[in-house]
């Protein structure tokens, strides 16, 4: 990969929408409609970041390219299925995703809810495809790991405490959890799948350690951007968060305190990455990505 974090994340970028590209159905038939929304909220759009740890992360590794940008694909899938379900009326009510009208909006909430699970089910049947590691336990690892950050112990679970959290009155603790529930585990996956690809047991524990204290700094920059970001920037309503009364690491912290505690996230973060030496360079600039990030 290239030494420049700005040209390998939009190098990134550009491989794992070809490979999406590749891996999405094409429309036909009647079933061509959610195939139409898959393509939609998939293509075209979103910073690539959980594909770039994988990528990254895999070339410290010296694991093979494809099978590390199907990987990518793969939790880049994930991730856009989150955000069709979490833009929907019954979650967050959001008009406005990647700066286009949200996949409900285009198409329909039942659209919406359909190419949600479709996305989220070719995620796992690429990662059981051989071509993603002729190692059928890796595959088997790399299932049960996405599983598990995606779901009720991760991802879900976190969505779930984020609509109940309003009522909840979650202190910074507890407010932690679910960001590391919601945000954290999925970008922990992504961070630590090369090391998977590799079957290498140690580095995934570092790289995973890693990829949780970064998607924890992540969130917290979310959190600040749906106050200080422009709409034409992060293409998205920002706003909404306070309206919707959602307890948020501004809310809890005022947007000083969110910012110190995002880079001393990031600090923690890099702090994993000692092992690697200077081949984890790319992913120490990631972290001041998450803190500078301006959408
Ligand atoms: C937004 O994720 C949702 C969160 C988990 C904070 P991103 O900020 O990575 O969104 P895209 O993929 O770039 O659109
Ligand atoms: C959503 O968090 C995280 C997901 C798991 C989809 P947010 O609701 O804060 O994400 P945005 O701000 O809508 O992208
Ligand atoms: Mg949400
Ligand atoms: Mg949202
Ligand atoms: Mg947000």
């Amino acid at each position: 990969m290239p030494t420049d974090f700005a040209t390998a994340l939009a190098n990134t970028a550009a491989a794992v929408n070809q490979m999406l590209d590749d891996l999405l159905p094409t429309a036909a038939g009647p079933e061509g409609r959610v195939v139409e929304a898959m393509r939609y909220a998939a293509l075209d759009g979103g910073k690539r970041f959980r594909p770039f740890l994988v990528c990254a992360g895999a070339d410290i590794m010296g694991v093979d390219a494809n099978n590390a940008l199907r990987t990518a694909a793969a939790i880049e899938m994930v991730h856009c299925y989150s955000l069709i379900h979490d833009d929907l009326p019954a979650m967050d009510n959001d008009d406005l995703r990647r700066g286009r009208p949200t996949v409900h909006k285009h198409w329909d909430e039942a659209t919406a809810i359909l190419a949600g699970d479709a996305l989220l089910t070719r995620a796992f049947e690429v990662l059981a495809e051989k071509a993603t590691n002729p190692i059928a336990e890796i595959r088997t690892t790399l299932v049960a790991d996405l599983a598990k950050a995606a779901g009720a112990a991760g991802m879900v679970g976190g969505q779930m405490v984020d609509l109940a959290a309003p009522s909840l009155g979650l202190d910074v603790n507890g407010l932690t959890h679910l960001q590391a529930l919601k945000t954290g585990a999925l970008i922990a996956f992504s961070a630590s799948a090369g090391a998977i690809l590799k079957g290498d047991a140690e580095a995934r524990l570092a790289l995973h350690a890693y990829g949780l204290d970064l998607g924890l700094a992540f969130q917290v920059t979310d959190d600040i951007l749906d106050v200080e970001g422009l709409s034409g920037e992060i293409g998205k309503t920002p706003g909404k968060d306070k309206a919707a009364g959602k307890p948020t690491f501004v809310s809890q912290l005022g947007l000083g305190g969110a910012k110190t505690l995002a880079r001393s996230l990031t600090e923690r973060a890099v702090g994993h990455l000692d092992r690697f030496a200077d081949q984890a360079r790319l992913l120490r600039q990631a972290a001041v990505f998450v803190l500078e990030r301006k959408s």
